[in-house]
């Protein structure tokens, strides 16, 4: 249940805070910039049981928090330093190149922030004091790499280069009160968090759910984690598997997951029947529909998430794709499709849940 306590009295040095559960503050803290809600010049302040976070409008808080138990307070927030923006820093330090023109966008994955820095920076040492300077930025990062533009081999990772700060590749990061733990010699994709968390939801108590490309597993936590049911969660990568090892033990989980470390096609061939599927290798997952339709029970859901070019008519053509592959043999009906992300100039993302009849 949220608290709303009332209109705030504010006096000259305090402002308003918005106080979370400590489980909750990292989701919290993504939504409220994304929502251009939280004040970034000052620091949050953590308590024993919730963070508070400075924001800018109480208003628009009840319908961004109605998941979540929040409350309002008055707090002496104490102002982060004021540093030079990043690109002024390099601008100065390395006059010759166009930094505006370079993206500096990272993906925070618990301590370690992942960069793709354009290629045309080939000088070592200014990848360094770009890795430098985002470290000591943000206290709560240990390190800095980047990946190379391509994502690579079957298994989906890409070649790690350490800018800055620790030589780690592994760190527990959090999505949705989940804690996964991340070894970056296995995929992760932290902008998935989302989908996680919506199949999570669908999840009814007692569904025996097959994840047939489970990289660190992040379906199978959040949905053992929100319902007593039973995952069998397969990758052919073993880092991978090894780091679900270890967040099936550091959560408090409902139910219960069995990690498998192999090929998806020898589990598609197992005489088993389950509730939901999940399909996450978007290159080929619509071809692994039909046996993935074969592993359910009738009614089961397959949730599947497949690239396809980019066109004005997304949804046709992928709907003509699962038709080729399911259209003649098994009967279907779609519950959910959406547009997702854009994974290249080019590509799009496609998210579906399907029901098998
Ligand atoms: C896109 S990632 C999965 C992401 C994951 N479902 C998530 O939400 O974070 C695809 C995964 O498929 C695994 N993989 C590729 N081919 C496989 C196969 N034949 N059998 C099992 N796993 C495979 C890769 O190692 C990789 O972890």
């Amino acid at each position: 249940m949220n608290v709303w306590s009332g209109e705030p009295i504010p006096n000259e040095q305090s402002t308003l805070g918005v106080g979370v559960p400590l489980k909750d503050a990292e989701m919290v803290r993504h939504r409220l910039i994304k929502s251009k809600l939280l004040l970034q010049q000052k620091k949050p302040i953590k308590t024993k049981e919730l963070v508070f976070f400075p924001i800018t409008d109480p208003k628009q808080i009840p319908s961004l928090l109605s998941d979540i138990t929040f409350e309002f307070q008055q707090k002496l927030f104490s102002s982060r330093l004021e540093q030079e923006p990043i690109k002024l820093c390099l601008q100065k330090e390395f006059p010759h190149i166009k930094w505006e023109d370079i993206s500096l966008k990272y993906d925070q994955i618990g301590e370690i922030a992942v960069l793709k820095l354009n290629s045309s920076i080939t000088s070592q040492s200014i990848r360094q004091r770009v890795g430098e300077l985002i470290l000591s930025r943000s206290p709560r990062l240990k390190a800095v790499i980047n990946k190379s533009d391509i994502v690579v081999g079957v298994k989906r990772v890409y070649p790690i280069e350490h800018l800055a700060g620790k030589r780690i590749w592994q760190s527990w990061h959090q999505e949705y009160g989940v804690f996964i733990f991340i070894d970056l010699r296995a995929y992760f994709n932290p902008r998935l968090a989302e989908e996680h968390h919506r199949v999570a939801m669908s999840v009814n108590p007692g569904e025996r759910i097959l994840d047939l490309f489970t990289g660190v597993g992040s379906f199978a936590l959040h949905c053992a984690k929100k319902t007593s049911c039973d995952v069998v969660a397969i990758d052919i990568n073993s880092y991978a598997i090894n780091a679900l090892k270890r967040s099936i033990k550091k959560n408090k989980l409902k139910g219960n997951i069995n990690p498998i470390i192999g090929d998806s096609l020898n589990i598609l061939r197992l005489q088993s029947h389950f509730d939901r599927v999940i399909i996450n290798l978007p290159q080929v997952s619509v071809n692994y529909l039909p046996y993935g339709a074969k592993l359910l029970k009738k009614g089961g859901i397959i949730t599947f998430y497949q690239f396809i070019s980019k066109s004005e008519t997304p949804e046709t053509q992928i709907r003509h794709k699962v038709s080729k592959e399911l259209g003649d043999v098994i009967s279907y009906k779609e519950q959910y499709i959406k547009v997702g992300r854009e994974v290249s100039p080019s590509r799009i993302q496609v998210n579906i849940d399907l029901q098998i009849n």
